[in-house]
Formats: C-alpha cells, sequence, structure tokens
C-alpha cells in the first residue's frame, strides 16, 4: 500500500480527500510533520506544530453499510490505545467516542468522513492525530492536552508508533470485517472513560444529562438519567459536569 509523506500539509484530510476523489487504492496512508491548517471534529482547528506530533489520514473504502463505518472509528481508538500501550506502556482510555485520553487529559484525536450517500459510500478517510512531543499548547487547551513525551522517558519515536498502529489497524480492520464490532465490544466499554461520571451531552441544540453506563452493539452511548431511564445517544459532545 502507497504512504504519502509531506513535510508540510495544510491538512492530511484535506490531501486525502483529493487523493481519494483521484481513485488511490484502498489502504493509502497519508502522513505529515506539520499541518498548516490541522482540522479537529465539530469544525476545531487540530494544533499540529512541526514534528510534534502524528498527523496523518487513511483513505479505505468499506464495502459494508453506514452503521458499520461508524464503528470503523470506535475500532481505530481501541487500536490507538493498544499501539500505546504495545510501545510506551502507557495506559490510556477512550472518551467516547474515540478521543484518546492520558491522566485526564486528551492525547489523540480521531477524525472519520465519509464521502456518499447513506446507500452509496464510496469512500471513508480516518485522521488520526496524536500529541507525541511536549510543546507549548495554545491557552485554550495548555490544560487539556497531553503529550506521550509527558509519560515517558526520553523523546517518543513517531516511526514507531506508526508503524505499530499501522499494522494493528490492518489485522484489526480484517477482524472487525469478520465479526463486526461484537468482537470489540467488551473491550471498548472496558476502555471507555468517564463511566459512572455525571455529564451533559449535546447533540445540536438537544441534551441528555445522566451518568455514562456504557456503549451498547451500535457504539452508541448509554446515559442513565435521574429518572432511572437510559438514554441512547447516536453522536454528540461529552462534558463532564
Ligand atoms: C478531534 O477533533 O479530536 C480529531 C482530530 C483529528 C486530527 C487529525 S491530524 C491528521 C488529520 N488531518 C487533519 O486536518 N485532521 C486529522
Amino acid at each position: 500500500k502507497d504512504i504519502v509523506y509531506r513535510h508540510v500539509s495544510e491538512s492530511t484530510q484535506l490531501e486525502a480527500h483529493n487523493l481519494a476523489r483521484q481513485g488511490v487504492e484502498h489502504g493509502t496512508i497519508i502522513i505529515a510533520n506539520e499541518q498548516t491548517n490541522g482540522r479537529g471534529r465539530l469544525g476545531r482547528k487540530w494544533y499540529s506544530e512541526k514534528g510534534k506530533g502524528i498527523f496523518m489520514s487513511m483513505i479505505l473504502r468499506p464495502n459494508f453499510d453506514y452503521e458499520q463505518i461508524s464503528l470503523i472509528t470506535l475500532l481505530t481508538s481501541i487500536i490507538i490505545f493498544d499501539s500505546l500501550k504495545n510501545v510506551y506502556g502507557i495506559t490510556s482510555k477512550i472518551k467516547w467516542p474515540n478521543d484518546i485520553y492520558i491522566d485526564d487529559r486528551k492525547c489523540a484525536g480521531i477524525l472519520s468522513e465519509i464521502h456518499g450517500e447513506q446507500d452509496q459510500i464510496h469512500y471513508l478517510i480516518i485522521g488520526i492525530g496524536i500529541n507525541t512531543h511536549k510543546t507549548e499548547y495554545p491557552v485554550e487547551i495548555e490544560s487539556k492536552a497531553i503529550s506521550i513525551e509527558e509519560k515517558i522517558d526520553g523523546s517518543p519515536n513517531r516511526v514507531e508508533l506508526i508503524t505499530e498502529i499501522l499494522n494493528n489497524f490492518e489485522l484489526g480492520y480484517e477482524r472487525f470485517i469478520e465479526l463486526g464490532f461484537t468482537a470489540y465490544f467488551d473491550q471498548y466499554n472496558n476502555l471507555l472513560y468517564g463511566k459512572e461520571k455525571k455529564v451533559i451531552v449535546t447533540n445540536f441544540n438537544r441534551k441528555v444529562i445522566g451518568l455514562i453506563e456504557g456503549v451498547n452493539q451500535n457504539g452508541h452511548l448509554l446515559i442513565k438519567k435521574e429518572d432511572g431511564s437510559v438514554k441512547e445517544v447516536v453522536s454528540g459532545v461529552v462534558e463532564f459536569i
């Protein structure tokens, strides 16, 4: 499979969309050392300083349905957990749906974007941003972000981590195709950050308040409300209160 490398990219996510449109094959990866306009979820920016992180996007051409596809992003967060564990012995947690947390701070994020309609998906881009090296984050995220370097002795080797992630992803993806999310369900729930904690989940103008119970087989978040009922959340932003 092809790996495209850029010293500087506006956004590997953007470049991945362009490559996908040009017809590159399933599994093509684009990696940058720096992004000038890194994008996060919900229109946010992704801080992407030169040499301080892993910024990569994967182009996938899955041939299964829409519901399954959102589960691939949950799978990706498990892959990152496993990779951090295997390479550095770091134990992280997954904040639903797919943020990687270490010590209550975010270390990595995943942005997955589908191109196509419900019944005809052309391609899927999974963007992964990982804070590897210590840096001065902008004030608004400085207390919420953490890098791998802060958790290990020495300096993290990005090539080693990328290799581990890609190898694990390849295996994990095959297993996912064969067995579905069922094969990952328990692990995902075990790694879930903030279980039993009180949260407010916002999805557009709808809000749900309650305790995090876990996810169901569809990867939807289950929130136990004060009246004892359980609300299933398909997508949204989780804030701890
Ligand atoms: C999030 O908001 O948590 C998701 C962040 C995803 C960032 C990655 S870095 C590589 C790829 N290119 C981008 O512009 N964004 C994603």
